[in-house]
């Protein structure tokens, strides 16, 4: 620093901080206006790809240009655009798949909640509820639609947690795994399929299950996965020697989940256990990956928008646990983005 000038930030550092929601819409635009399936492994000209999408050419051409700065498209001499391996996440048959996802951080009823993020810092109150009177799940019984995104979303976020579960996590000590707010069954299909020996049972909201057997055919494991409705917060099935919570904690406040846990501390016995797929929050590591961090946090800002959940610390974990008469028996680091963990409990 020299004199009394204060040392300026690189563009590079606050770009990001400026215009996240513009990189989200130039992406999830790109990807919706069916861009990324039109080019697959191809180079189109910008017309070429107006025609194909049936968009405005002249205002198309400029939104290429910017997914091409944002690092998704290439353009050549001749104008031709074609994706990157970062573009091609967003082609639908890409085995990780970004553009569920995107579909649903673009949807105007979620896209509205981060809106209010402001008022939900100032009040305590989970944005989603604030701008729609209800929270997600239960608005998610009336909106079919995007009941299907969420569902799909949910989906394509396993595919990119699935194999570091299947593989970093034993399974072989189980018979019967019950995956609790198990969703389409994308999850316990791949667990199955990994694990021959097992047997499983996904249960979820009736919306949530809908796609479910289809899924657990597709994948060859329906002969020994059951699908059942029902609500976490009044029972889980009984008979089960392990019961799975992915992705499921982080959604719902501590009362909440004492009563999820509860749930399945009375329906898996003396000898079961509860595992939890879910992200840790540091607990102020400097060692910590900051692009890791930054992305659990992150999530962290998303359940405070969208649902009355929140990431936890492994303290935090521990004693939700505690109040559902649960211990935290082990801990196991999964090969997968935003510091991910099993966290395993048995009855304390
Ligand atoms: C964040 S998603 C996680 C889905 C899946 N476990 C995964 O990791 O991809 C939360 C899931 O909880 C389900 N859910 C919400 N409320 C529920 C309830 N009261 N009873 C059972 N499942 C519920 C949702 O339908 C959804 O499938």
């Amino acid at each position: 620093m020299s004199g009394s000038t204060p040392e300026q930030p690189a563009p590079a550092a606050y770009l990001p901080l400026l215009f996240g929601f513009a990189l989200n819409q130039i992406a999830g635009v790109t990807s919706r206006l069916g861009v990324p399936d039109l080019l697959g492994e191809k180079a189109l000209t910008a017309e070429e790809l107006a025609t194909g999408t049936g968009a405005h050419p002249g205002f198309l051409l400029r939104l290429l240009r910017a997914a091409t700065a944002a690092g998704l498209l290439t353009q050549d001499a001749e104008g031709r655009f074609a994706l990157t391996p970062l573009g091609g996440m967003y082609r639908t048959d890409s085995p990780v798949q970004a553009a569920p996802l995107d579909a649903m951080h673009a949807a105007p009823a979620v896209w509205q909640a981060w809106g209010a993020l402001e008022q939900s810092v100032r009040t305590g109150q989970p944005a989603f509820e604030l701008v729609h009177g209800t929270g997600l799940f239960d608005h998610l019984k009336g909106a079919p639609e995007l009941a299907a995104v969420f569902h799909s979303a949910m989906a394509a976020g396993s595919a990119v947690q699935l194999p570091a579960i299947t593989k970093g996590f034993d399974f072989s000590r189980f018979a019967h795994v019950t995956d609790v707010g198990g969703g389409n069954g994308t999850h316990l299909a791949a667990i199955l399929a990994a694990n021959p020996h097992l047997r499983g049972t996904v249960f979820d909201t009736a919306n949530g299950i809908l796609e479910a057997p289809e899924v657990l055919a597709a994948a060859g494991v329906a002969d020994r996965c059951t699908t059942e409705a029902g609500s976490f917060f009044e029972h889980v099935p009984a008979g089960a020697d392990a019961y799975l919570l992915k992705n499921i904690l982080h959604d719902w406040n501590d009362d909440e989940n004492r009563r999820i846990l509860d749930n399945c501390r009375t329906a898996m016995g003396p000898n079961g256990r509860v595992v939890v797929f879910t992200s840790v929050l540091s607990e102020g590591r400097p060692d910590q990956d900051p692009v890791e961090a930054l992305g659990a946090a992150v999530f962290d800002i998303e359940m405070m928008v969208v649902t009355t959940g929140r990431e936890r610390t492994l303290t935090e974990f521990e004693h939700l646990f505690a109040a559902a008469g649960l211990r935290l028996a082990q801990v196991t680091p999964l090969p997968c983005p935003f510091l991910y963990y099993a966290l395993e409990a048995v009855p304390a």
